[in-house]
């Protein structure tokens, strides 16, 4: 683990003490959310029968929210002999039943692992999460997803202390300002409750970015016994395999779960050398990220593209109501299809971004955007003999082959001759996921309207900045 000299140590935390007091609600704010979130219990209690439970749950109850980000979250706790399709129906009725539009309030049904209100407190700007799930004493009698979390809150309130409650509070601001806070299908990113795991395994703020400073994969870091296994040992090696992945964060309240299962490969990449960039040189600009004005967009993008010599392409298409995760994962794996064919046609991306804003959704792609005529196509080994045969024979019209080593390639009249042909017929030949229409969607070279421009500047200012 790293060492840092006394004078080191007294600027990071002084940097830490001014972040944490512009994150910290006061205790007016803090107040106004109790009661709120205090409020809307009483309310849920009085419209659902004795067997249910409610329970205030997340950063609110936790104590670990920052400033600005008041999201309340309330668990409708159900008895475990109601099917899960009476527990959706019922969660979304009972939930509905205490918005009070008379107060300002209105509703929105979102989509997770089973469909939630959110209520929305427009006067206050606060937002609550009315989710249904399983009464549960333990982790082994889970039902759904969700039903950990009435068990991550006991966990949490009896092992924080309020010096690393707000610990938790500047991590949080750290990661957002680099904006992989969250464990939603867009960021990939840490969600509250490993930042509040995290803390309390390795004590404190400082701490775990000592040790972050320097980290090294697979690491396996289990809270409950307080036990961190860096080395490459059969342990972390089996654990590895078991959670299909290099940075495990054992769920205190089930062995089972790796909390850190969504923190994708980059998020992490980005978290560790944002913390060694902040220790070597601990600056407070850390804590508020990229600062960028998207106004002309289009003109920061184009010069860009043209300083590169690059073409941009962007695909526009309406992005519907449906379960973040499905959404993300399709825009990806869309992302994926077409970057194969481009780079399969000779026209691989430079860099691609996707970006999704309310109900607008873009594929963008930078490629050096030539006209080719011809293209090589990779060819077997000269030894796979039947193979090379059939390669030999399906490429007759070829205008001649080269080899390379001891594979053959046929050098072949391109099918396409530039980048946008292979999009458009890419798309045409292709099963777009079903929320996708054909016709709907719009191809934008170089010439993006104002509107779309923004996207996907603000998506490439968070791709290329670190
Ligand atoms: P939230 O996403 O609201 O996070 O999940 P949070 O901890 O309250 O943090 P902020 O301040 O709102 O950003 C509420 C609870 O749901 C469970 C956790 O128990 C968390 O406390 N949860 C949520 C998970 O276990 N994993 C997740 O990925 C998301
Ligand atoms: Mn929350």
């Amino acid at each position: 683990m790293l060492t840092l000299s006394k004078e080191k140590i007294e600027k990071i935390e002084s940097i830490f003490a001014t972040v944490l007091k512009e994150v910290k609600p006061t205790p007016d704010e803090l107040d106004i959310i109790a009661r709120y979130s205090n409020e809307l219990v009483s309310r849920l209690k009085k419209v659902v029968p004795n067997n249910i439970e409610i329970l205030a749950v997340g950063s609110i109850a936790h104590g670990t929210q920052v400033k600005n980000s008041h999201d309340i979250d309330l668990f409708m706790l159900f008895p475990k002999n109601i099917s899960r399709k009476e527990l959706e129906e019922k969660g979304l009725e009972y939930a509905k039943k205490i918005v009070d539009a008379k107060k300002h309030e209105s509703y929105i049904v979102k989509y997770a692992e089973h469909p939630y209100v959110k209520l929305i407190l427009g006067d206050l700007g606060m937002t609550a999460d009315i989710v249904p799930a399983y009464k549960i004493d333990n982790a082994l009698e889970r039902i759904s997803a969700v039903d950990r979390t009435q068990l991550h809150n006991k966990f949490i309130s009896e092992n924080l202390t309020e010096g690393q409650k707000d610990d938790v509070r500047i991590l949080k601001s750290f990661l957002k300002a680099h904006h992989i806070y969250g464990s939603d299908a867009q960021t990939e990113g840490f969600s509250g409750y490993l930042c509040e795991i995290l803390i309390y395994t390795y004590g404190s703020l400082i701490n775990l970015f000592k040790h972050f400073y320097n980290l090294e994969l697979p690491i396996v870091i289990d809270p409950l016994n307080k036990i961190i296994y860096e080395e490459d040992s059969n342990e972390v090696k089996t654990l590895s395999k078991k959670f299909n992945s290099e940075f495990i964060v054992i769920d205190p309240v089930d062995q089972n779960r790796n909390v850190a299962a969504v923190v994708s490969k980059e998020t992490l990449a980005r978290f560790v050398l944002s913390v060694r960039f902040f220790i070597d040189k601990p600056l407070l600009t850390t804590f508020s990220g990229p600062k960028f004005s998207d106004i002309y967009s289009k003109n920061k993008v184009l010069k860009f593209s043209k300083a590169l010599g690059l073409s941009i392409f962007v695909l526009h298409f309406k992005v519907p109501n449906i379960a973040d995760d499905i959404l993300w994962q399709q825009i990806r794996k869309l992302k994926g299809s077409l970057s194969d064919a481009l780079k399969k046609n000779g026209f691989a991306p430079v860099l691609s971004l996707e970006n999704v804003f309310l109900d607008n959704g873009i594929l963008v792609f930078f490629i050096n955007d030539i006209k080719i005529k011809y293209a090589v196509i990779n060819g077997p080994e000269v030894y796979m003999k039947e193979s090379i045969d059939t390669f030999l024979k399906s490429h007759k019209t070829s205008f001649g082959f080269i080899f390379e080593s001891d594979k053959i390639q046929s050098i072949e009249k391109s099918k396409y001759s530039d980048a946008e042909e292979v999009i458009i017929n890419s798309i045409k030949n292709m099963q777009l996921p079903s929320y996708l229409k054909k016709e709907e969607l719009k191809i934008y070279k170089n010439n993006i309207p104002e509107e779309i421009a923004k996207l996907v500047y603000s998506a490439f200012v968070l791709k290329t900045s670190i």
